[in-house]
């Protein structure tokens, strides 16, 4: 294993959503999820990290952690309880939280939407609803006017895409939809409501000194066929990320609507995005099938492939496959909005923090414009229905005194940060190459 090195510029973060971590709210889609008993640990986000009064404490371990950005995310239910009535406690704490980031030069990314919204939105029919858009216009503009004194780097909606298969074609997410239909309405109304999202933040700081930089958080994966030589297999791979990725890239990056989407461009045709975000996480391989359902469903894993605790395959190499792919077509700069993994004993995540930023400096070494990248995540945390099962943390989560420890990869991720590279003494203290554990 080989030193690596970042540029000075480089920002290294960490990535977290408001749901997942704050504790404390009912009025949401996701506690009623809960409440309804889908959650496979039977927790419930209502006491998650209890962040929302932590926060204080949380920044001082970001601030100590050594990060120069840091993603979060804003609970909608808190800002605007009932529609069209704000909160001015909502507002206010997050003013409070953003601020003390920026008192500890961490620079903010802030996610509006990040699959958490109120019920009052729930029940009218979420996403699903064409008024899904006016509704969350007025929630961004509301926001972003009373935020953009402190922040000016904004994801308006992370992962349609995560989104749309669980909650409307696998129906194990809220509203737990398995309909074809609902899922291509609820697609459109997704990415109508980033490109709108998009113009309107523009518009709203119009005079000010600051440029925004307004993007979305995709879920990009890689989709690969099952048997290399099968051209079915290879159809069916390309098939599943032009449905599961493709659309949306071009939808919320161009404005261009493809089908089952629609043609054209509603719009009209421009750039509806400053940055490329990239949540990169793992591999899927796919096998033709005439069953339509399952050509979409079923992914399988490589043989022999090293997985992480939740099975999913660690696939370093597919972060430049994509961003190498993502540059060539958009020219933008990407961050790395989400990477990351499940790994309860954290013995393989520093050899799989290694492994994927080993990849993210050889394409900037390429000159493709890496700027930052964000680890998914500060601290463990309730993983939608895997509720408080699947730890992703840097810091290990005890929700019964609400302590935090530091793992392991949590000081490799401090000397990086701080180093802005990986030397070979870091490698000697915290890596090991057999760390990975293949599928049984
Ligand atoms: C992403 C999602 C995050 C987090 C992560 C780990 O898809 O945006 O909220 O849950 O996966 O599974």
């Amino acid at each position: 294993m080989e030193s690596i090195f970042f540029p000075s510029d480089f920002l290294f973060g960490t990535a977290t959503a408001a749901l997942q971590i704050e504790g404390g709210d009912t009025n949401n889609n996701w506690y009623r999820w809960a409440q309804q008993g889908h959650i496979k640990d039977n927790t419930s986000p209502l006491r998650a990290n209890d962040h929302w009064k932590r926060f204080k404490e949380d920044i001082e371990l970001l601030a100590e952690l050594g990060v120069q950005t840091h993603r979060m995310g804003l609970e909608w239910s808190r800002i605007e309880p009932e529609p069209g009535r704000f909160s001015q406690e909502g507002i206010d704490h997050y003013a409070e939280e953003i601020s003390l980031l920026k008192k500890h030069n961490i620079r903010p990314l802030v996610t509006l939407y990040h699959f958490s919204h109120p019920l009052w939105f729930e029940d009218k029919g979420g996403w699903e609803n064409e008024e899904s858009i006016s509704d969350f216009l007025r929630y961004v503009r509301f926001i972003v006017e009373k935020l953009k004194p402190l922040v000016s780097d904004w994801v308006t909606i992370n992962e349609p895409n995560v989104l749309l298969s669980y909650g409307y074609v696998l129906g194990t997410w809220p509203p737990g939809k398995q309909d074809s239909q609902a899922m291509i309405q609820t697609a459109k109304n997704l990415v109508l409501a980033h490109l709108k999202g998009y113009m309107a933040i523009h518009e709203l700081y119009q005079g000010e000194k600051e440029t925004p930089l307004v993007g979305v958080a995709h879920h990009l994966r890689i989709f690969s066929p099952l048997h290399l030589l099968s051209p079915l297999d290879h159809f069916a791979a390309a098939l599943n990320d032009f449905v599961f990725q493709g659309i949306f890239l071009e939808g919320m990056g161009r404005g261009r609507f493809l089908p089952p989407l629609g043609s054209g461009y509603p719009l009209g045709r421009g750039r509806f995005q400053d940055f490329l975000g990239i949540n990169y996480y793992s591999r899927d391989k796919i096998q033709f099938t005439w069953n339509p359902q399952e050509l979409f469903a079923k992914r399988l894993v490589a043989k022999n492939a090293p997985t992480n605790n939740l099975g999913w395959e660690i696939y370093p190499k597919g972060i430049s496959l994509l961003a190498r792919r993502l540059w060539k077509t958009y020219r933008l700069p990407i961050f790395i909005t989400e990477n990351g993994t499940c790994d309860r004993e954290d013995v393989f995540r520093p050899q799989f923090i290694y492994d994927h930023l080993k990849e993210v400096a050889s394409l900037i070494a390429s000159g493709i414009p890496i700027q930052r990248y964000y680890h998914w995540t500060f601290i463990d945390n309730f993983e939608w229905i895997e509720g408080e099962s699947a730890p992703f943390g840097l810091f290990a989560n005890d929700y019964q005194t609400q302590k935090r420890t530091w793992r392991k990869s949590a000081e490799f991720y401090q000397e990086i940060c701080k180093k802005k590279a990986i030397t070979e003494k870091m490698i000697q203290k915290y890596l090991n190459t057999e760390a990975y554990k293949p599928l049984s």
